[in-house]
Parts: structure tokens; sequence; C-alpha cells
């Protein structure tokens, strides 16, 4: 392989450009030269390109965000929008491609294979955890220590008010990050779109936290848990437990930030096996990490196959908030 494509697509995640510098300085050590594409399957189409070498891509790794820029674009899911996509990497040279991002990337990097005869490799990149194939996705540990933060630091007015806090994060339709800050951050209650809520038991739940002795009570609410999110729950859930309540949507700031030790070598790991995937003999496929393997997943796969959530952990949370 001579020359390789790279991009950033769907939402920016942290880690993001230590994948990018790991894909152009590994390609480099095999005398492949790399594109970037900027503004994701948009840049692609527009045949806005620029050439990567290890110097354009220093001093990234700590960076959030993506250098590159990501969009999500509407056109990529048209046939003339994918073929205009296939010619421009063909007018380019580009014989391989690595795209960043979650499943809606895979989906757009599988129509390119498939109209374009272009291999194809994804690296999981989203801070909501939700791809098939991989234990962890490329910016999901730094969302997840973000939020925690805020709600170590929620935690601390709540205390001083005797309130009951319902706390939003991201994730999208998973709970995945929910989860996560909920256990780590010592939330009582988390909620995930993964399992059913009957608001009258959360509530009684509530109330007896209080009635042991708590002064505070915070629930952690996955965002795709119930249609109008955590204020729809804390505006029915809040007056039947009878406390004083206030809603936090902590939004797009667990998108920013640096990305944490652990994102960074994920993101690294990922974007060096990308290339050996794109310059080997197999097939193209999602590169993912599962335990301490390096793992191969068809790119369908990582949409029609369902990463499970970890319900053992809502059952642990009802111990460890007593
Ligand atoms: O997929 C990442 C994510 O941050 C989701 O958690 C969230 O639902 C969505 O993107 C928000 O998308 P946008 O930035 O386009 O509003």
């Amino acid at each position: 392989m001579k020359k390789i494509g790279v991009l950033t697509s769907g939402g920016d995640a942290p880690g993001m450009n230590a994948c990018v510098r790991a894909v152009v300085r590994c390609a480099t050590a095999r005398e492949i030269e790399v594109v970037g594409i900027r503004r994701g399957y948009r840049g692609l189409i527009d045949g806005d390109m620029i050439p990567l070498g290890p110097r354009s891509v220093a001093h990234i790794l700590e960076h959030g965000g993506t250098f590159l820029e990501s969009s999500r674009c509407e056109e990529m899911k048209t046939p003339e929008g994918l073929q205009i996509a296939v010619d421009k990497l063909n007018e380019e040279g580009i014989e391989g491609l690595v795209a960043i991002g979650g499943d809606g990337t895979f989906h757009g990097a599988a129509a390119l294979a498939k109209a374009g005869g272009i291999k194809v490799v994804g690296a999981p990149g989203t801070i909501d955890n939700d791809v098939f194939g991989t234990d962890y996705t490329i910016g999901f540990d730094t969302a997840v220590n973000t939020a925690v933060e805020s709600i170590d630091k929620i935690r601390d007015t709540a205390e001083s008010h005797d309130r009951l806090f319902f706390v939003e994060v991201m994730g999208r339709n998973r709970g995945f990050i929910a989860l996560a800050v909920g256990i780590a951050g010592g939330a009582d209650e988390i909620l995930v779109p993964e399992h059913n809520t009957d608001l009258q038991i959360l509530a009684d739940s509530l109330k007896k936290h209080f009635e042991v002795g708590k002064r505070s009570s915070l629930v952690v609410v996955a965002e795709g848990d119930a249609p109008g999110g955590a204020q729809a729950i804390a505006d029915k859930v809040g007056w039947l437990v009878g406390k004083d309540y206030r809603v936090v949507s902590l939004g797009h700031v667990q998108r920013g930030g640096s990305p944490t030790a652990n994102d960074r070598i994920l993101a690294s790991e990922l974007g060096a096996a990308a290339v050996t995937a794109l310059d080997g003999r197999g097939g193209g496929g999602m590169v993912g990490k599962i335990g301490s393997e390096i793992t191969h997943t068809p790119l369908e796969d990582t949409w029609t196959k369902h990463k499970e959530l970890d319900t053992r952990m809502l059952k642990m949370l009802q111990i460890l908030a007593l």
C-alpha cells in the first residue's frame, strides 16, 4: 500500500488526535504516504484533504477534539454522495482509509469499501462506548472522568442544601456512560435506557435514602432513558419524594478536554493496529481491544451486533448506595 487517508467522523471524542498521530507515524514507518481528510465524510466529498507527516501530528496527543475536524454528513448516505466520495479517493490515489468514529462512521466506511473497492479499517472513537467489538471506545474514559469530576462538585452543593439532584449524562441510546459515572460518582440511583424504571419505585427508594439519614441524593440519568430526559423524570419524581430538587445536564462538556492516559494509550494502540490491518493481507473491519487482545470485527457487526451493558453493576449499586 502506497497511500492512505485518515478521517474522524461523527461526534468528536478525546483521543481522536492521538489515534490520528499513531496512524500517521506508523504509516510513515512503513513508507506509506498519509492524507488527512478534513471534516469527516463532508470533507471527503468536498475534496478537503491535507498531506500529513510525522511533524504535522506533533503535540496533538494531549489535545481534546479532533484537529482534522468532524461532521455528521447526510450526503454520504445517498448513492450520489457515496460515488463522489469514491471518485475523490480514486483521484487522490488513496488505496486505504482509516475511519475513526462510531457506528455511523462505520456505515459510511462499509459503503465506501463496497462501492469503491477501497480497503477500509475503522477505529472506534466515541464517548458513548456503544460499539460492538471492543471493550472500550476512544474517548469514553475521558468523558466518564470529566462527568465524575462534575458529580463530585454537584455533591458538595447538594449536601450543603439537603437537595436531590438529577444529573443527565450523554450516551445517546445507551447507558454505558451513565453506569460508569454513577458507580464512580457514588450515585444513589442510575437510570439507563437498557432498564425500565418505575418512577414510583424510584421515588420510594429516594425517600428511603433521606429517611436513613442521607442529607442529599444524586440520580445519574442517561440522556436516552426517557423522552424529555432528566428534566421530565425529575418533574415527575421530585414532588413524589417531597424534596427540593435540581436538574443538571452535563452535555457537551463531556466531549471536550485533554484525553486521559488510558484514552491516549488505547488510541495509540488502535491507530497502530489500523495501519497494520490496512497494510496486511486481511480484509478491512474495525480494530478494537477486548481484554488485552487487539481484535478485528467486520464493520457490519459493529452495528448489527449488540454490546451488552453490565447490568450486574446496577444491582451492586443497590448495596453501594445503602
Ligand atoms: O455520540 C456522541 C454524542 O455525544 C452522544 O452522546 C450524543 O447523544 C450526541 O453525540 C450529541 O450529538 P451532537 O453533538 O450532534 O448534538
